[in-house]
């Protein structure tokens, strides 16, 4: 971050559709846009073309501390500690409405600040919208119980909101990973500080003005723009934050479930990476099969935490099925993310871009088979062909660790037997796929994969009522589905003596 004293709050934008607004660049605290104390700014950069397109401004421990204390203070005394949880639904609601009606800038400023494909940009506000739709009928249906013990006595619970909760978001979903976290916790009745990733800062300060639009009051929503190092590691650690919910990388999230411990045992959900297989199995419709493995690799530029990056396929069927994939594969176009007919748009970052060349180059060292892709796409941005590496065994790093780019790892497997033990030969847990005619083969297999989602004969099928998350090392809680309301809630026990 650089130190600039007159810094602008807000700008102008022209997006490359032709879309103009008006963006705010400051931090969204206790209602307002403001500047850093310490005036810090930072780039924003267009991944299309690896150019700076603007600033914001960068928050540090000293914003944090301020935005914890307006979001503590919103929960205990402000006006939304004494709404109707109905009161709470229909805000939320509104909100999703004002979304909706912002479809069209919002998707375009994600699709400019990501590099994702618009049309797949408006997929994600479309589900923030639908998230917030879900949540929002939740509101007024979260309740306890009553409890029967003995003659003597009256119990019941309450299921309370947790307070001040702290979010850390990445980038490969900008404004989907905040409405993940801020739906079931605003449900709750909690408030809130959500650092984006420094990658991708426009879409939430968009979204942070349609909250206040919608009526939310002062300091229930707070957002920060700013680095991990910085502000996401002082919300991980301070006091007054009550809870914290990071979707990111296993390393950090280990840092992040290391600070809660030493600061205040804050509770924790953590969605982490993920490494998950694809299984095809040889009854398997493999026209649908190749379509489904082709989405789940290549969508988002293969930018997914669920990406199906481990693809097995039966013997008998290996030769065809790779050489099906190919030709699909190769079919995707990559390009201009405003482009309707583009697939695949750009890594968001330079990093990410060396990050996902390196393991290409990884792979070829370690011996696996590269069948196409590998090399970059154009000559400006952050661009990668999608890449297939077949012949690849258990222990290469490439089928081991997360890539997180459009890079694929095939190989064959025997029987039933031999695809669950490669499906689950991996420290991760995030999700699964399985493409086969037979039920029982379906459920055999799904009931033995160690992963929190299977998908059957489709891929990246999330809902908002669905609950996602991980086993093992991809991290745990659930978000999505009645199970997100869990992480947002602590049950308070009320026992009356009637003798
Ligand atoms: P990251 O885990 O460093 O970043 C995610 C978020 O955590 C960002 O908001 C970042 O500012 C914040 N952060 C970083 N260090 C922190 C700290 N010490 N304390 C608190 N917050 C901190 O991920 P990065 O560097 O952007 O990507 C690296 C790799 O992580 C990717 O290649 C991919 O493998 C994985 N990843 C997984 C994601 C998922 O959805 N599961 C999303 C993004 C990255
Ligand atoms: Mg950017």
């Amino acid at each position: 971050m650089s130190s600039s004293a007159h810094a602008s709050l807000f700008q102008k934008f022209k997006l490359p559709n032709g879309v103009e607004y008006e963006q705010p660049l400051g931090l969204f605290i206790n209602g307002e846009f403001v500047p850093g104390k310490e005036r810090k700014t930072f780039d924003v950069v267009n991944p299309t073309t690896g150019k700076v397109v603007g600033e914001v401004h960068g928050a540090t421990a000293a914003d944090v501390d301020i935005a914890a204390d307006a979001a503590e203070t919103a929960f205990y005394d402000g006006p939304w500690s004494r709404m109707s949880s109905g009161e709470r639904g229909r805000l939320i609601l509104k909100l999703a409405d004002l979304l909706e009606e912002n479809m069209t800038t919002l998707a375009s400023i994600e699709s400019f600040d990501n590099g994702k494909v618009f049309q797949q940009a408006k997929g994600d506000i479309y589900s923030c919208i639908r998230l917030l739709q879900y949540f929002g009928g939740w509101a007024d249906k979260i309740h306890g119980k009553v409890i029967e013990t003995s003659p003597g006595s009256f119990n019941f619970t309450k299921q309370e909101p947790i307070g001040v909760c702290g979010m850390i978001v990445p980038w490969n979903f900008p404004l989907l990973n905040c409405f993940l976290k801020i739906a079931p916790a605003m449900a709750c009745g909690n408030t809130l500080i959500l650092k984006t990733a420094e990658q991708t800062p426009l879409s939430a300060l968009y979204a942070a003005r349609l909250s206040k639009e919608a009526g939310f009051p002062p300091g229930v929503i707070n957002i920060l723009s700013g680095f991990g190092k910085t502000a996401g590691a002082a919300i991980a650690s301070h006091m007054k934050v009550q809870k914290v919910s990071f979707t990111g990388s296993t390393a950090v999230g280990r840092q992040v479930m290391k600070a809660a411990a030493e600061s205040n045992l804050k509770k924790i959900t953590l969605e982490l990476g993920g490494k998950s297989p694809q299984i095809i199995c040889e009854d398997a419709d493999i026209g649908r099969a190749v379509e489904w493995i082709n989405a789940g690799i290549f969508y988002n530029s293969g930018q997914c935490c669920s990406a199906g990056s481990r693809i097995y396929v039966q013997e008998s069927i290996y030769d065809k099925v790779v050489e099906a994939f190919k030709k699909r594969a190769q079919a995707n176009v990559v390009g201009d993310p405003f482009d309707e007919t583009t697939f695949q748009g750009a890594q968001v970052s330079e990093a990410q871009y060396n990050r996902v060349m390196s393991y290409i180059e990884l792979g070829k060292r370690e011996g696996a088979r590269l069948e196409i892709g590998g090399e970059r796409h154009g000559s400006e941005g952050y661009f990668i062909k999608p890449t297939v590496f077949s012949n690849v065994t258990e222990d290469m790093r490439i089928m081991q660790e997360e890539i997180f780019g459009p890079v694929c790892a095939i190989s064959k497997f025997k029987d039933v037997e031999d695809a669950i033990a490669k499906g689950n030969a991996t420290k991760y847990g995030l999700a699964s796929g399985v493409h086969t005619q037979s039920l029982s083969t379906a459920m055999e297999i799904a009931n033995k994969l160690r992963a929190g989602t299977v998908w059957i004969n489709c891929f990246n099928a999330f809902d908002a009522a669905l609950p996602f998350g991980g086993y093992g090392e991809s991290g745990f809680g659930r978000e999505l589905g009645k199970a997100a309301l869990d992480g947002y809630t602590q049950t308070k026990t009320v026992s009356i003596n009637l003798s």
